[in-house]
């Protein structure tokens, strides 16, 4: 912006402020994910699905994100992602602004409940397209350092090599969980987005990937935001807790603060389900 021109920048509505050139910076110590005042709506006449969310996840934090059905809670990671675009707001990730980087090159892997792997396509094969290799041979990597990278991914997510030649319908639920974290895993992002990622586990397997989500996240200093409807799981996992509800953003804090400080009484009930 020119010298003089603050005066202007404060008239002006925000995307005039874009069209002049303007790139939105995130807020100071903002290094993991930042949402400042997203607005996303599917249908005019219909309310939003986000609608003024503003959200920080500090660079290494695990925040969950809970709510019922219809919150908004998978919008607003595919908003992150770039699977969707906002109406109004702005988007951080690692202290950059990302509204106009496409999904892909946003440094944000993206893990779904329905886990998305390639049916055709082997669990690992490095010397060709399979589902853990394929963003690496995307990138081009040399063969050696596939080699290296995915035994290196496949082994902290607990992958054992007889399951390596299997497609994707011939592994049990847990099995399958963990191709799809492999591969979130084999870039070299730190930013991780989990739409209820456990939900097609029975309960012994699903808290045993429960611990195994967490001691990956902590072990690669990752930054994490995961989606579940399952307050207990909610409690397991996070470092805070962030309540959505019609789109907004009820409260954000520790379990200890939701509990002791609840903004609202849908917090309580939420934590006593
Ligand atoms: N592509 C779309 N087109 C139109 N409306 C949509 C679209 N995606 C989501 N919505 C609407 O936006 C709102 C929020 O949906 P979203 O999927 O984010 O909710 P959610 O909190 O993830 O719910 P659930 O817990 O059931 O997964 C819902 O009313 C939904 O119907
Ligand atoms: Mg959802």
């Amino acid at each position: 912006m020119a010298l003089g021109d603050e005066h202007l920048s404060e008239q002006l509505p925000r995307n005039d402020l874009r069209r002049a050139g303007e790139r939105p910076r995130a807020p100071e110590g903002a290094g993991g994910i930042h949402l400042s005042h997203v607005t996303k709506q599917f249908l005019s006449g219909q309310p939003p699905a986000v609608n003024d969310f503003t959200l920080s996840i500090e660079e290494g934090a695990f925040m969950v994100l809970v709510g019922e059905s219809g919150a908004g809670k998978s919008t607003v990671l595919r908003l992150v992602a770039g699977l969707e675009s906002p109406d109004a707001g702005d988007i951080f990730v690692g202290g950059q602004w990302v509204n106009e980087v496409p999904v892909g090159k946003r440094g944000v892997q993206v893990i779904f409940q329905s886990l998305a792997l390639w049916p055709h396509l082997k669990v690992l094969d490095e010397e060709h397209l399979s589902n853990i290799s394929f963003p690496l041979k995307m990138r081009r990597w040399s063969l050696q350092r596939i080699r290296e990278r995915t035994l290196d991914v496949t082994r902290r997510v607990g992958l054992q090599e007889t399951l390596f030649d299997r497609k994707p319908g011939e592994l049990s639920g847990g099995e399958g969980q963990r191709v799809a974290l492999a591969r979130a895993m084999v870039t070299d992002s730190n930013v991780y987005v989990m739409d209820e990622p456990l939900n097609s586990l029975d309960p012994i397997a699903r808290t045993k990937m429960r611990s195994e989500v967490r001691r990956l996240h902590d072990e690669l200093g990752a930054t994490t935001l995961f989606v579940t409807h399952d307050i207990r799981e909610a409690l397991a996992l996070a470092d805070q807790i962030a309540v959505m509800r019609n789109g907004s953003l009820v409260q954000v804090g520790t379990a200890d603060t939701l509990r002791n400080y609840p903004a609202d009484p849908y917090v309580t009930e939420l934590l006593n389900a």
